[in-house]
């Protein structure tokens, strides 16, 4: 009965003896054979236990295919293993590795790869260009410890890496890397598209967005969501997790964060400098680091670029679930909520200077340009609907309030509101804050109030508002 590991030799050694081409004089004869164990994004490979050199295998197969970027949003990934980011490569230093690059014959692309781990021309590139239905074979040594990214390197480069080609192959030094207790995958990556962020269908590259930079998607491993809910990644308080995180661009560099946690260690880049207690690590396209931390507190810990658009409207936001005993020393959660009431609404000003209004030649221009001046300084609390957002900001349209005494509204602008007030029969009990606007603009908005939603028509005039500001 053969162990697994006789069986792989034997089978390694078969596929040499089927083969006429490689250049066997060039292996090192005394090392064992092994092949690598490939993973898909978040999954890693295990530690490498062993103490010696290998001569390790990797089988890598190029794959053009269609897939989710998004619900609802399609696109054409061209990837390393049919999976975006391609899959993770692990070996130790002084390991030879036999690579075989496999162009899948449904291609209509050759491709190649540039692994950043390797000392030589091209790192692999010039070595592994394939056609569809066609297989590449190189070797190399893997000389320097490290996190490194690979990506396809055939022309053009930036159309083959923007449509998913890359991935992660790590180095692990000859002493190993401390022991975790979780170790993930995360990639960072951008993706242009001919529709915006979210528009369905199965979306082309978009070469011109991808010229300016200007992505529409920004994401972690392939695709809007890839980490959230029930694919976050998980730990157990109490736990250390190792997240080895690349970067495959093709533009963008990213700041990358875990809210609610401080990095115990940063292997800077990827490399062997280790930095302490970082909140947020540089990831540059083409680049890695390696981050640490021991999760103390349950709950969710959001993953995002703090580049912040980027979290939150293009996508890259992933998350770590911990679960486990609380503990309301490192973290008490919510003690208490109370009314806070600052001292007055007159203190407390928007800070924007007063700014020339075009001046309204009559009444229906009035309206026209209070309608601006509302959208900049009125609607987020008072709806562009005029209605208001029930328990907080009243109403402005049918206010018996406003429209009991328009001349009031003024001072309102001028010195702002706070405590109880009656509107329509509803309680009130907020801080409206005085509004910095001129004479014009203020004259401009409360005509235009007192023309909106059904209210009973009027105008206020530039002067009326000169007059109350200046106490009469
Ligand atoms: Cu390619």
């Amino acid at each position: 009965m053969k162990t697994l590991t006789e069986k792989i030799v034997l089978g390694v050694a078969l596929l040499s003896l089927a083969s006429t081409t490689f250049c066997d004089e060039e292996k090192s004869a005394a090392l064992p054979e092994e092949i690598a164990l490939l993973t898909v994004a978040p999954q890693v490979p295990p530690p490498i236990t062993r103490k010696h050199p290998a001569r390790v295998v990797v089988n890598l197969e190029t794959v053009e295919k269609v897939g989710r970027l998004s619900d609802g949003v399609e696109y054409t990934f061209w990837s390393f293993g049919g999976v975006v980011p391609g899959n993770f490569i692990r070996v130790r230093e002084g390991d030879e590795i036999e690579f075989h690059l496999n162009n899948h014959p449904t291609s209509k692309m050759p491709h190649n790869i540039d692994l950043h781990a390797v000392t030589g021309p091209g790192g692999g590139a010039t070595s592994s260009f394939t056609a569809p239905g066609h297989s590449s074979q190189f070797s190399f040594k893997a000389i320097n410890p490290g996190l490194y990214v690979y990506h396809c390197a055939t022309a053009p480069v930036g159309m083959h890496i923007a449509n998913g080609m890359y991935g992660l192959i790590l180095v692990e030094p000859e002493e190993g890397l401390p022991a975790v207790d979780k170790e993930y995958y995360v990639m960072q990556s951008e993706f242009y598209t001919r529709g915006g962020y979210g528009e369905e269908g199965l979306q082309p590259f978009d070469m011109e967005k991808a010229l300016n930079e200007i992505p529409d998607y920004v994401v972690f491993n392939g695709s809007v969501g890839a980490m959230v809910g029930d694919n976050a990644i998980t730990a157990n308080v109490g736990e250390n997790i190792r997240l080895y995180v690349g970067n495959g661009g093709p533009n963008l560099v990213s700041s990358f964060h875990v809210i609610g946690e401080i990095f115990d260690n940063v292997h800077v880049e990827g490399g062997s400098l280790v930095n302490h207690n970082v909140q947020t690590t540089l990831v540059p396209a083409g680049g890695s680091a390696i981050v640490e931390f021991r999760v103390e507190v349950p709950g969710t810990f959001i993953i995002v670029d703090h580049s912040i658009f980027r979290a939150f409207n293009k996508g890259a936001l992933g998350m770590l679930t911990v679960t486990g005993a609380e503990n309301a020393i490192v973290y008490s959660g919510k003690q208490q909520e109370a009314v806070y009431l600052p001292e007055g609404g007159g203190i407390q000003t928007i800070k924007s200077a007063p700014s020339e209004a075009s001046v309204a030649a009559n009444k229906e221009q009035r309206i026209l340009f209070g309608e601006r001046v509302y959208e900049q300084n009125c609607a987020a609390c008072h709806q562009n609907s005029g209605q208001g957002i029930a328990g907080a900001f009243p109403p402005l349209g049918g206010s018996d309030y406003l429209l009991s005494d328009p001349q009031r509204a003024i001072d309102v602008l001028l010195n702002g509101l706070s405590g109880p007030v009656t509107v329509s029969g509803v309680e009130y009990n907020g801080v409206m804050p005085a509004v910095r606007l001129s004479n014009e603009k203020m004259a401009n908005v409360l005509t235009y109030v007192l023309n909106s939603w059904n209210n009973n028509g009027g105008e206020i005039t530039t002067q009326q508002v000169a007059a109350k500001r200046s106490g009469h």
